[in-house]
């Protein structure tokens, strides 16, 4: 089965995560598995399996390029084998004055996009690198470790985990 992992990144976390991926799914003799960014146009007839994945941003959203690719290439999705992934440093996700937030609610937003159901989805650790962040990014981070911590420091964290990864990849 030929399998595509496509995804869209802002600092490298989830171009990290695809290639675990792939590395893992490339493992099965009867799989071959690609690493696209969803920029670089892949074309979906020449793969039966598709894997997309994002990471979580502002407002709990995944990234505007990512539900484009979805929303664009509803109808060939359809047809294939899909699962989804989003990465995230709040894995496990809140109840909040009468709704839950977060963790497994980023899946069910993403998988609402399609056409037709994925069929597997999981919530992947990510990374926060600070000296990495643009200045905006920085900005909206310092304002909420202000509130969490009461201090200016955006702290360096780090919840990717090759072993979830995999485990997603063989499920898959
Ligand atoms: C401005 C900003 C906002 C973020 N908002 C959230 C959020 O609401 N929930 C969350 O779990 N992670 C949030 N994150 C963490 C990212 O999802 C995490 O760092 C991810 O690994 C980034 O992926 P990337 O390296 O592929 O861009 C935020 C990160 C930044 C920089």
């Amino acid at each position: 089965m030929r399998v595509l992992v496509v995804y869209d990144t802002v600092y490298g976390s989830t171009a990290q995560i695809a290639g675990w991926m792939a590395e893992r799914l490339n493992g099965f003799a009867a799989v071959a598995a690609t690493v696209s960014r969803f920029s670089e146009n892949p074309n979906l007839a020449d793969y039966e399996a598709v894997i997309i994945g994002s990471p979580i941003y502002r407002n709990d959203q995944i990234l505007e390029s990512i539900k484009d690719f979805v929303t664009k290439n509803n109808t060939a999705l359809a047809q294939k084998k899909v699962g989804i992934f989003v990465v995230a440093l709040d894995t496990g996700g809140a109840y909040y004055f009468g709704r839950l937030t977060g963790g497994l609610e980023h899946l069910k937003k993403f998988a609402a996009l399609f056409a037709k159901s994925p069929i597997y989805g999981k919530v992947l650790g990510g990374e926060q690198v600070p000296t990495k962040l643009s200045l905006k990014d920085r900005e909206s981070l310092v304002n909420f470790y202000r509130r969490v911590m009461g201090s200016d420091e955006v702290p360096y964290r780090y919840s990717m985990n090759k072993l979830k990864v995999w485990e997603y990849a063989t499920r898959f």
